[in-house]
């Protein structure tokens, strides 16, 4: 920080309230910006963190729709568990809102009227798609349709997910209603539009000269918009459900959801401030850090840096974006609508206790510079071999040794060795790195500087051997434990951004009444003559049949998603009736079914086909008990040639249809045959 700032302004992006948050959501925005925010408290500085839910857009009408609720029964249900949840894992927000707030709507509404009144806006009648059917019009993701650029089929009105190009509705090809399946027509009608034109020279001096040190995916993200030139963009909707337009003749009419969300960021400043927000809006000696994920790089870079512009009345611009990349799940891209995801409130029922745990994995792991995975085992592994094996371990030995020969009093240190001072230097070695890795947004590694204090500790009393000086030297034991309680109490401070649930109750258990960045370093934070509290342990081993409870669950989602996304196979190449007819299927009569040993997916048939017994060997021995299939009709290929599977010889194959999830059902007629009949 080469700046000298007054206080800080860090904001969250607003999660949509069309479902919980998942640990998606959590890596690339909240946890980051929770331990940034403890970071600059554990510093005393002036800060604030702010969020709450985003519960306009198309998606949430959407999904009322789909379940014959009212818009506002399904934000109303998502920002309670969102709000919960986020509390429950410690995201410590100074005010959690939701933008169906009436502070929040009288904020957008006047946001929007001050700039209509500046002449800020362009006025556009144009040509929208409309659904007869449904009667309206259809923005946004109300409409699908074929993306102009890589031609993926199910492109949003607003965005293709596939390339990630942002869309107007009337670019897709092939556009189809998502209220009705319609193909829309075009209807006019009358918008207001943000000329980004007009703010581009500003926009291009303010990021691409003033802010180089930018994360490199959001300068270059940047870049590249201003490079292609930027285009007016409508911010109001004809929907329903928002904040409506506050102008005459603007009926049915509403701001669009992107115009208004960031607003939030304004009115929650005011719901938890009434009467000096504006200190952290309007004075230059403040900054305002805005954690996103990468997709709402623009939004904030671009749109909402130029609305405030545009505004006026001293308004300032984030003065850092840190947006991360996506975190995937087991190798698949995390979706709400397909149910991938590992969602906060489930988490927190399956793993009562752990919040730190999904914190530090997700910290470990965040997706700071790349899109990143999040597998169980991963998970499993950080735990067991990480936070139980370093981090537990080291405290959980300097708190038993501490009861056993001092009964739980910190002793009297004596003479420092070189191994003690050698111990505090690199402390303040790491205690350099850690600041500056959380000072640059950093925050893998800041965590990994942070264990690095438990290395160091496990290091020392390895290196000290405080079990075997017991029998000879108690004077030099009492220095090893009185060091190694100081590195407890270092820790607990270190850690207090990154898991306050360890931290807190490790700073309980020694008694250190407030945690402060400043005393990280320092080597008497715990007074001799002390009595500590007893050990607890900090973290426990997770076993192998709690990660296989959640593979199993994610196995059954990929089931269910397989079967919801079915699609017949596409028609094979035309043929014609004489080469059908060369393949000679039959109907013949089960007289013996029973598995083929040491093969564990076939069954072993003798079929009556009018002429005698024939054998046939087929790979349905998953789907069938042997004995429900004898006495039925079933069709074959009689002119196969003989063939043999797993030492039976098979005299032909047995039809069957393939369901969704690949299961196989036996084909027969539906009425009563002569054994032997042809297919035809
Ligand atoms: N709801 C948006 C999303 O999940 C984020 C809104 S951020 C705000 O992508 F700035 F608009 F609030
Ligand atoms: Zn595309």
């Amino acid at each position: 920080m080469d700046k000298k700032f007054k206080r800080t302004l860090v904001t969250t992006a607003l999660p949509y309230a069309n479902g919980p948050v998942h640990i998606g959501h959590l890596a690339g925005v909240y946890i980051p910006a929770d331990i940034y925010t403890r970071y600059l408290r554990l510093k005393g500085e002036d800060v604030i963190m702010i969020g709450g839910s985003d519960e306009h857009g198309v998606p949430i009408t959407i999904k009322a729709k789909n379940e014959g609720v009212t818009p506002q029964d399904i934000v109303d249900r998502y920002h309670k568990i969102i709000k919960d949840s986020m509390e429950e894992l410690g995201i410590s927000f100074d005010v959690y809102s939701r933008t169906t707030s009436d502070i929040h709507t009288e904020t957008a509404s006047e946001f929007f009227r001050h700039l209509y009144d500046k002449g800020e806006f362009v006025e556009k009648t144009s040509m929208q798609l409309y659904d007869e059917k449904a009667g309206q019009f259809l923005a946004d993701r109300y409409v699908t349709g074929e993306c102009p650029h890589c031609h993926f089929d199910h492109a949003y009105g607003d965005q293709c997910e596939k390339c990630g190009t942002s869309l107007n509705a009337t670019d897709l090809i092939n556009p189809r209603s998502a209220i009705t399946g319609n193909t829309p027509v075009l209807r006019e009608t009358k918008h207001w539009y943000l000329p980004l034109d007009k703010w581009e020279p500003a926009l291009s001096k303010w990021i691409l000269e003033g802010h180089k040190e930018w994360k490199t995916n959001v300068y270059g993200q940047c870049k590249s918009w201003i490079d292609l030139g930027l285009q007016p963009r409508a911010v109001s909707r004809d929907l329903d459900w928002g904040v409506p337009v506050p102008v005459e003749g603007a009926e049915g009419k509403v701001l669009y959801v992107w115009f208004d969300a960031p607003i939030g960021y304004i009115s929650n400043t005011k719901e938890l401030l009434p009467d000096s927000w504006e200190k952290y809006w309007k004075d230059p000696e403040s900054r305002i850090i805005n954690f996103i994920g990468k997709d709402n790089i623009v939004f904030h870079c671009i749109v909402f840096p130029a609305m405030l512009m545009a505004y006026g009345d001293n308004y300032q611009l984030p003065d850092n974006v840190p947006a991360n990349e996506f975190l995937n799940l087991e190798g698949d891209k995390i979706s709400t609508s397909r149910n991938w995801a590992v969602w906060l409130h489930e988490y927190l029922r399956d793993f009562e206790g752990k919040q730190d745990v999904l914190r530090y994995v997700l910290t470990a792991n965040a997706p700071e510079t790349k899109d990143n995975d999040f597998t169980w085992s991963d998970f499993q592994q950080r735990n067991n071999s990480e936070l139980v094996a370093i981090l537990g371990n080291f405290v959980n030995r300097v708190l038993v040794l501490t009861h056993k020969y001092y009964g739980g009093v910190v002793p009297v240190p004596g003479e420092l060795t070189d191994t003690e001072r050698n111990t505090y230097a690199e402390l303040a070695e790491i205690k350099k790195r850690l600041s500056d890795y959380l000072d640059t947004f950093h925050f893998r590694e800041a965590l990994k500087e942070a264990m690095n204090i438990a290395r160091l500790g496990n290091r020392y009393l390895q290196e000290t051997e405080p079990w075997k000086l017991a029998k000879t030297d108690m004077d030099r034991v009492a220095t090893v434990m009185y060091t190694s309680l100081q590195l407890c109490a270092n820790i607990a401070v270190a850690f207090e951004p990154f898991l306050p649930f360890m931290s807190h109750k490790l700073a309980d258990t020694l008694h250190l009444d407030s945690l402060k960045w400043e005393n990280l370093g320092s080597n008497d934070l715990v007074a001799a003559g002390l009595e500590i509290g007893a050990p607890e342990l900090l973290f426990e081993k997770i076993e192998d049949s709690t990660i296989q409870a959640q593979l199993d669950r994610l196995a059954r989602i990929k089931e269910e998603n397989k079967i919801k996304q079915w699609q017949p196979q596409p028609v094979q190449e035309p043929t014609d009736f004489d080469t059908f007819m060369k393949l000679d299927i039959r109907v013949g009569t089960v007289k013996e079914c029973m598995r083929v040993p040491k093969a564990d997916k076939l069954l072993q048939f003798t079929i009556d086909d009018g002429m005698g017994d024939r054998t046939i060997v087929s790979g349905i021995a998953k789907y069938y008990d042997p004995a429900d299939l004898v006495g039925k009709q079933v069709c074959f290929i009689a002119n196969f040639p003989p063939r043999k599977l797993k030492g039976v010889e098979s005299q032909g194959m047995i039809l069957s249809a393939e369901n969704a999830d690949g299961s196989l059902v036996v084909v027969g007629p539906t009425g009563p045959v002569s054994p032997g009949s042809q297919v035809k």
